[in-house]
C-alpha cells in the first residue's frame, strides 16, 4: 500500500536518497511513484506510473536540493496513471499521503464552490487543496495542518512541504503509519522504518492525531492542539541484511525455504527447559470461556487452524472472523472473553480498527504480531511476537507459519496447563514438534512441485479440497495459488461441494485434495471419487501411507504422521511451493503481484 518518504538534510543532495527509500518500501505493493522537492522557494514534482525504476530514469539524481518527499501509490480514488500519482500541488502545498480522505467528495465540492479547479479524481488532491485553503486564510501551516485535522474524515499519513518554508517537511498523521527517522545530518519521515535504515536506526512513531515540523537539525511533535509531545526514540533491532533474496530468484521462495530453521529457532527458545519454559512464556488462558480470533487474508487462516485446536484440544469456544466483518458486526463479549488479533505487519487498517473497537470493550485482548513496535503490537494488552525476520514478498507464507506454530504451542502449553495431556502425550507431541525443521527440509527439497505445476499453469480454475483442519489449510493453498499465479482458484469444504460447486467440475478440472485425519480420510476420499467421477484430475498431500491412489489421482506428495498440532507445516509447505511453481512457470511477478499490496493500510 502507499508508501511515504521524506529527507530534509544539513547538506546531501537527497535525490538519491529519496528513490533509495522508495526502493525500501516496494514491498509495500504501488502502481506509481513520485517526488517533490524544494528548490529556489519553488516546489518542483516528477511522477510516473510503473516502477521506483521508471521514476529514476526520469529524475535528476544530481538535483541540488536538501528536502524533498516521495511516494509509491496504490491506487484507491482514481486509476493508477502518472496524474494521478502523488505528490499532488495546490498553491504553496505539495503532499504525498497514505490512507482515504472519506469526506473527500463533500470537501471538493466545497471547494469548488471557492474556485478551486481539481485536475485528478484522487482524494489526495482534495486533501492537499484544503491545506493549501487554510494556508492562505491563516497565513500559518500549524493552523492550516489543525483545521485540516479537523475537517478530514479517514486516515491519513501526509507529508508535506511548503514553497515559503525552506528545509522543512511537516508530517500529519492519523491512523495510517509514519515514523520519524533521527539522523544526524538529516531527518527524515517514513511509512515504515526499513526506509530509513540507509540514514539512521533512532526513529519516532507518531500516534494518531499528531503533527511534526522536521528540519535537518530538529524534530517537533505537537498534539492536535498544537502542544508539543515528547516521545521517548525507539531504535531499530531488526535485521537490517534481511532484504537481500541471497542465492534465490525470489523473496517467496527465500522466505518459503527459511521456514525450517525459523520453527527450528521459535521450537528452540520456547522448549529452552522444556515444558517450564514453555509454561512461563505462553499467557494463561485458564480464565476464559470463550476466543474470538480476528485477522485478514493468510493471517485469518491462521487464525482457522487455531480455532480447531482450540475447540479440538481446550474444548474451548472460539469464533474467527475477518477484521473487515469483525469491525461492524455485533459483538458478544464479556470479561470471560479473550479477542487474539493476528497480524504480520501490525499495521493492517482493518484488524487495527476491530482492535480499537474491542479495547473500548474494556476486553482482553492478545496480539501474534511481526513487525515489532508496530501498532497493532503496541495497542494489544498481550503481544506474542512471532520471529519469522522481514518478510518481503507480498505473499506471507514464513509469517504465516510463524503465527501457526506460535498458536499452537500457545493452545499446547494451554492443554498441559489445564491438565488435558497426559504427561507421555505431551512428550510424544514435543518430539513431534521437534522433528518439523528436518521434516519440511526433506519436503522442500523434493522436485514433485515443479512436476505439479507443468500439469497445472496453464489451466483457468483449480480448486482445493478438504474437511476440518485439511478444509482450513487448503484454503491457504489456494488462496497462495490465486495471489501470485493469477489463476483463479476456490477451496470448498470437501463435504459442500455437492452442493452447488461440483457443477463446475468437468473433465480434466484440476483439484489439489488434503486429508490427514484419519477419522475423516474415508470421507474425503468418497468426495475426491466423486470429482474424478466427473472427470477431474487430482493432486492429493496425506498422511496415509497405504492410500495408493487411482484413476483420475494424478499425483500424491504423502507426507509423515504427526500431531495435529504439527499436520498444518506439512500440509501448508508444499501447497506454497506448487503456488510459487506455479506463478515462476507463468513468468507471474512473483514478489509483487499485481494489484496487491503487504501492508494494507486503507479499510
Ligand atoms: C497473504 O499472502 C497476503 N499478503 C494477505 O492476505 C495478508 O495476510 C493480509 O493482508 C493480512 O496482513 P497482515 O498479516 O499484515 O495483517
Amino acid at each position: 500500500m502507499c508508501g511515504i518518504v521524506g529527507i530534509t538534510s544539513k547538506n546531501e543532495k537527497i535525490v538519491p536518497g529519496l528513490i533509495a527509500g522508495l526502493k525500501a518500501l516496494e514491498y509495500r505493493g504501488y502502481d506509481s511513484a513520485g517526488i517533490a522537492y524544494l528548490k529556489n522557494h519553488a516546489i518542483k514534482i516528477i511522477k510516473s506510473k510503473g516502477r521506483v525504476n521508471d521514476l529514476q530514469k526520469i529524475v535528476n539524481m544530481e538535483e541540488e536540493t536538501t528536502t524533498g518527499i516521495a511516494h509509491t501509490r496504490w491506487a484507491t480514488h482514481g486509476k493508477a496513471t502518472s496524474k494521478n500519482a502523488h505528490p499532488h500541488s495546490f498553491g504553496s502545498i505539495a503532499i504525498v499521503h497514505n490512507g482515504i480522505i472519506e469526506n473527500y467528495a463533500e470537501i471538493r465540492e466545497e471547494l469548488e464552490k471557492d474556485g478551486y479547479h481539481f485536475k485528478t479524481e484522487t482524494d489526495t488532491e482534495v486533501a492537499c487543496a484544503l491545506l493549501s485553503f487554510y494556508y492562505d486564510k491563516w497565513k500559518n501551516i500549524e493552523n492550516a495542518i489543525q483545521s485540516f485535522s479537523k475537517k478530514a474524515r479517514g486516515s491519513y499519513a501526509i507529508g508535506l512541504l511548503c514553497k515559503d518554508i525552506p528545509n522543512t517537511i511537516f508530517a500529519i498523521k492519523k491512523e495510517s503509519p509514519l515514523i520519524i527517522g533521527v539522523g544526524d545530518n538529516e531527518n527524515l519521515i517514513a511509512s515504515d522504518v526499513r526506509a530509513v535504515l540507509k540514514y539512521t536506526s533512532n526513529y519516532y512513531i507518531l500516534s494518531d492525531n499528531e503533527y511534526a515540523i522536521i528540519t535537518p537539525s530538529e524534530v517537533k511533535i505537537y498534539n492536535q492542539q498544537g502542544k508539543m509531545v515528547s516521545k521517548e526514540i525507539k531504535k531499530y533491532s531488526g535485521n537490517k541484511n534481511n532484504e537481500t533474496k541471497n542465492k534465490y530468484e525470489h523473496y517467496m521462495l527465500k522466505e518459503i525455504m527459511e521456514q525450517p530453521s525459523i520453527i527450528d529457532t521459535t521450537i528452540h527458545e520456547y522448549f529452552e527447559d522444556g515444558i517450564s519454559s514453555l509454561l512461563a512464556k505462553m499467557p494463561d488462558l485458564t480464565k476464559y470461556k470463550k476466543i474470538d480470533i480476528v485477522a485478514c487474508g493468510t493471517a485469518y487462516h491462521a487464525g482457522l487452524v487455531a480455532k480447531y485446536l482450540f475447540e479440538e484440544k481446550l474444548n474451548l469456544e472460539t469464533n474467527v472472523d475477518i477484521a473487515s466483518e469483525y469491525r461492524y458486526k455485533r459483538l458478544f463479549l464479556d470479561k470471560n472473553s479473550l479477542v487474539i488479533f493476528i497480524s504480520q505487519s501490525g499495521e493492517t487498517a482493518d484488524t487495527l480498527a476491530a482492535l480499537k473497537k474491542v479495547k473500548n470493550l474494556k476486553v482482553d485482548t492478545l496480539g501474534i504480531i511481526n513487525v515489532k513496535e508496530s501498532s497493532i503490537a503496541r495497542l494489544v494488552d498481550t503481544v506474542i511476537y512471532t520471529e519469522a525476520g522481514d518478510e518481503v514478498a507480498v505473499a506471507s507464507t514464513k509469517a504465516y507459519t510463524s503465527q501457526v506454530l506460535l498458536l499452537s504451542l500457545l493452545v499446547f502449553s494451554e492443554a498441559i496447563r489445564q491438565g488435558k495431556l497426559e504427561s507421555d502425550e505431551q512428550e510424544k507431541i514435543i518430539a513431534d514438534f521437534k522433528k518439523i525443521p528436518k521434516q519440511l527440509t526433506k519436503l522442500l527439497a523434493s522436485n514433485v512441485y515443479q512436476q505439479i505445476a507443468k500439469t497445472l499453469y496453464q489451466q483457468k480454475d483449480i480448486f482445493y479440497l478438504g474437511r476440518r483442519l485439511d478444509y482450513y489449510l487448503m484454503l491457504e493453498g489456494s488462496l497462495k495459488l490465486k495471489e501470485i499465479s493469477y489463476i483463479h482458484s476456490e477451496c470448498y469444504a470437501a463435504g459442500e461441494l455437492k452442493h452447488g460447486t461440483i457443477s463446475l467440475i468437468a473433465n480434466n478440472t484440476p483439484v489439489v485434495a488434503s486429508f490427514t485425519n484419519e477419522e475423516l480420510n474415508e470421507k474425503t476420499i468418497s468426495n475426491i471419487e466423486e470429482v474424478i467421477a466427473r472427470g477431474a484430475e487430482v493432486t492429493v498431500i496425506t498422511n496415509d501411507l497405504d492410500y495408493k491412489g487411482g484413476n483420475g489421482i494424478k499425483n500424491i506428495i504423502y507426507i509423515p504422521k504427526t500431531s495435529d498440532f504439527v499436520i498444518p507445516f506439512l500440509v501448508v509447505v508444499p501447497l506454497q511451493m506448487i503456488a510459487y511453481e506455479v506463478a515462476k512457470l507463468k513468468k507471474c511477478d512473483i514478489d509483487k503481484p499485481r494489484n496487491l499490496a503487504k501492508s494494507v493500510t486503507v479499510e
